[in-house]
């Protein structure tokens, strides 16, 4: 199988992973919840992680790494620990459902949102952000990068327009964290969510938020933490505030061992090897009859997504024959990504999505492209 469905989850983790979760399985305790040598040594590893995580993403404090299931969970505790009734807030066409839906229910609990428009090629109109402003707007909640098109947000420019209007920042980095520099200290980000099984190569079941110092979030979950036992009250203090209930320690031990994998192998040298693999791709399907590409590849830096569609043809028969004839995994459909969709005019045919990893090839790419030739001829019939 030529697995090109990188941005749903990466299939191929660094092999330390593997070992690290075997080896937690075996010897963590609950962390937190005692002082005995497997309690300290699941402590101690998941400190690491944070510091890991921190490092990357340029978070000022290890303790406002705060660990959840996913970049959903992260996303549904920034927005409804952040924000309530009367907020506006400032989002884009381009999110993703794990922040619209959490912006939806604000918007049903008497707050308000608006969305940065994107045009038929999936381009944000920036100029909409000055115009959607009104006087109770308190934040902007935005993705990184588009999961559909892999078109990358100007997110310096976000920090820039935020910071002026005293605006909150939210950033969704599903798709960014391990596969583009972020530095939310520098960029002005209040809260970078983030996963832990696409880029950043860990487990399923790991991710978290990162908070700027002074932060005030009301915590989504409450429950036990292993301090403060006789308080009625959740803990105050990050990270226990946000991490109610145990850990996914032996999933952090994974995303531990993939975090040294990614500062040893170096992020830029991981994105430069997915990107000239993507745009190696569009470059050998761009032209193919019948084929229509979405996105922006003029743009200098791009997510490793390349989303296509042949003639009028259901984007799901497509990605069933990449699967069924030529072994090739990719997603079709809506992406969890409407407003977009929408946008680009592929609400009922949806697209079907080729995404890199540092492990894929350059010899699956071409095996891939040849696939869409193949297919796009047999579209266009004798
Ligand atoms: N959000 C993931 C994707 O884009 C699952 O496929």
């Amino acid at each position: 199988m030529i697995y090109l469905d990188n941005a749903a989850t990466t299939r191929t983790k660094p092999p330390a992973v593997a070992r690290a979760v075997l080896e937690a399985l075996s010897s963590y305790g609950n962390c937190g919840r005692g002082a005995h040598e497997g309690a300290l040594s699941a402590a101690r590893a998941i400190y690491e992680t944070r510091e890991k995580i921190a490092a990357l993403l340029g978070c000022p404090r290890v303790d406002h790494v705060c660990f959840t299931q996913n970049s959903t969970q992260a996303l549904n505790i920034a927005v409804s620990g952040l924000l309530g009734p009367g907020d506006h807030v400032i989002s884009t066409d381009l999110e993703h459902n794990s922040v619209l839906r959490p912006l939806y229910r604000l918007r049903e609990a008497g707050g308000a949102v608006d969305f940065v428009p994107a045009d038929r090629r999936g381009r944000l109109d920036y100029g909409a952000f000055e115009a959607l402003l009104r006087p109770e707007t308190r934040a902007v909640a935005c993705t990184h990068a588009s999961n559909l098109t892999g078109d990358v947000v100007d997110i310096a420019w976000v920090g820039r327009f935020a910071r002026e209007h005293g605006l909150l920042l939210l950033l969704d980095a599903s798709q960014t964290a391990g596969v583009l520099p972020i530095d939310m200290s520098a960029l002005g980000i209040d809260v970078v969510c983030f996963t832990g099984h696409k880029g950043l190569m860990g487990p399923q079941g790991t991710g978290g938020l990162c908070l700027r110092e002074g932060l005030e979030i009301r915590p989504f979950a409450v429950g036990g933490t292993g301090v403060q036992s006789y308080s009625e009250a959740q803990p105050g203090e990050y990270p226990a505030r946000l991490e109610a209930g145990t850990l996914n320690g032996h999933g952090l031990a994974g995303l531990s061992a993939a975090l040294d994998f990614l500062a040893e192998t170096g992020i830029e040298n991981i994105h430069a090897h997915e990107d000239a693999l993507a745009r190696r791709f569009y470059g050998a399907v761009r032209d193919l009859p019948g084929v229509t590409v979405y996105g922006d590849f003029d743009a200098p830096v791009r997510a490793p997504i390349v989303a296509l569609n042949i003639g009028d043809r259901d984007s799901a028969e497509i990605s069933d024959e990449l699967a069924e004839r030529f072994a090739i995994a990719t997603r079709p459909g809506a992406h969890c990504a409407p407003r977009l969709h929408r946008a680009l005019g592929t609400e009922e045919q949806g697209a079907v999505r080729f995404s890199w990893s540092c492990f894929n090839t350059e010899e699956e790419t071409d095996r891939a492209a040849e696939a869409v030739r193949i297919l796009a001829r047999e579209a266009a019939g004798p």
